[in-house]
Formats: C-alpha cells, structure tokens, sequence
C-alpha cells in the first residue's frame, strides 16, 4: 500500500514537473504565466529587443498592439511610454523638473498649478526664460534680415492666465475643439517659460513667409516647431507653426539632424531612457548623442 502510494507520488511530481517546464522561459528559465501564450511571448521577446522598453509597461505595448496590430514595436513601445494607451487629462503624470530646459509638458504631464519660472526677461512684449531670450532676439533679427516679418505674441503663461484662454475657447468652439488647440491649466508649456507665439496666433499663420521661415530656421537658434501637422498623434494638438519651443542649441540640431519629429519621441529615446546604458541594441542614436540631464 505504501509502496503504491510513492509511486502515485512520484508519477505526480513528474507530471507536475512537466507541466511547469512546459510553461518555463527556455532562455532563462523563468516561469512564464499560464495566460500568456506564445505569441504574445514572441512579441514580448521582440519588443524588449529596444532600450527604451519597460518591462513593467508589457501587458499595456501587448494591448496596444491589438488596437494597431500593424505597428512598428519601436514606435509602439514610445507611444504607451509616453503613455498615449490612457486617455489625457485622467492618471496623467505630475511634472517634477518644471524648471529644467528639457522638461516635458503635455496632455499626459502637468505642471505644479503654483509654478512660475524665477528668471523671466522680456524679449518686446513677452516674457521668456532668461537662457533663450538671446537666441530667440537673434532668431527674430535674423528673420527681419531675411525679409521676414516675424511679431511676438505670447510667452509665458501662468496657469490662471492659461484657464481663462481656454475657458474662452471652450466657450465659443466647445471642449472637444478646444482641447486640439489650447492646453488645460497646468498643461501648457507657456507656463514653462520655454515657449513663444508669434502672430497671428491662428489658422492665418499657416503657409505665410514667417511659417516656413521659422520651419526652415527655428532650429539654428535652439528652438523646435513643437506641433507639428505629422506629429499630431504624438502631441495631440493641430498643428501650430506659430508655437516654438527652446531646447536649446545642441538638441535642436540633434532632432533636425536625425530627423526627430516631436519633442514627445526625443524625450522616450533620450531623456526618459539614456541609450549609452545598452550599446548594441535598436533604436540608437545615429549620432550617439546623448543627454543626461533634464
Ligand atoms: N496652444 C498650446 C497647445 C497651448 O495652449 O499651450
Ligand atoms: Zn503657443
């Protein structure tokens, strides 16, 4: 009887065993969960090919892909870092660099309602960061040179000033249009002191000498067109050649260089993740620049 019941005993571990190495990482030898199947494993293994892919973000790149099944993983692995698997506005991220260069600011990352950068200066009318105020004096005198007429309109924007622009917009176009063109309190770059408006500040700047000017140029002084009609799924506003933004002189060149089309990307590739940590695997910089701070 004792005999018979080992060898039950024996049989079931056996079995038992079985059935977990059935379900075990052959790499690694990791027990993988029993709802994960292969494919899904495949397209794990794939997306964790990136330096930029966050293991505790598979489950979301996993569901992202079965909304767009026929995105590129790198360009699925941004988009659910950057967090555009959630709806704006809602479990969006507190921004806690709201003073530095490369800070990002948008619908999935607000600023401290309080924020007011310290080293404001005028640049005519508007106030902008002390740091960008002389690229930006030079990049408006450059384009006067050139025969274009370029007028501040808008710098810096407290985040009370900022309510009352959208509110008024919200007013008169309804939320849904309005969310495409003005930023709720707290999520407006303005209010990082990083950003200007030229005038018109409208659908009448599109296509004018000043916007492709500053399309053409806005780089060599450190600034980038922040949205941009290609990258609209990426920054979730229309495009607005009026609205630039500094990052100064080295990242400009860098994003004109390589052809990085938004600041969202940029920040996933290099200021969220820093490549210089995983050399060998995709998605490197063609440069290999990278930036640390931000
Ligand atoms: N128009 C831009 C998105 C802002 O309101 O900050
Ligand atoms: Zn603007």
């Amino acid at each position: 009887m004792i005999l018979v019941a080992l060898v039950v005993v024996i049989i079931g571990v056996g079995i038992l065993s079985l059935t977990l190495l059935a379900h075990a990482d052959v790499e690694t030898g990791e027990e993988i969960p029993p709802s994960a199947n292969t494919s899904e494993q495949v397209k794990l293994k794939q997306l964790s090919d990136y330096y930029f892919f966050e293991e505790e973000r598979s489950q979301r790149y996993l569901e992202y892909l079965v909304v767009y099944p026929n995105m590129a993983p790198e360009e699925v692995i941004v988009q659910v870092n950057l967090d555009l698997d959630t709806i704006p506005y809602t479990d969006s991220t507190p921004v806690t660099n709201p003073e530095s260069l490369l800070v990002l600011t948008n619908k999935h990352n607000y600023l401290p309602r309080s924020y007011e950068p310290a080293d404001l200066v005028s640049v005519g009318d508007i106030l902008i960061r002390s740091e960008a105020a002389g690229p930006l004096q030079q990049l408006v005198a450059a384009a006067w040179d050139d025969g274009v007429s370029l007028y501040l309109s808008s710098g810096v924007r407290d985040a009370a000033y900022q309510e009352v622009l959208y509110n008024n917009l919200v007013n008169s176009i309804g939320v849904k249009w309005a969310d495409l063109q003005s930023a709720r309190p707290g999520y407006s770059e303005h209010q990082t002191g990083w950003a200007v408006d030229f005038s018109p500040s409208n659908y009448q700047f599109y296509e004018t000498p000043a916007a492709y000017w500053i399309e053409e140029n806005a780089y060599k002084y450190g600034f980038i067109v922040r949205y941009t009609e290609e990258n609209d799924k990426m920054t979730l506003y229309i495009h607005e050649p009026w609205h630039i933004r500094y990052v100064g002189s080295e990242v400009a060149q860098f994003m004109h260089d390589n052809e990085i089309g938004s600041f969202e990307e940029y920040w996933v590739r290099y200021i969220q993740h820093t490549p210089s940590v995983q050399r060998g695997l995709p998605g490197m910089p063609v440069t290999g620049m990278v930036t640390g701070s931000q």
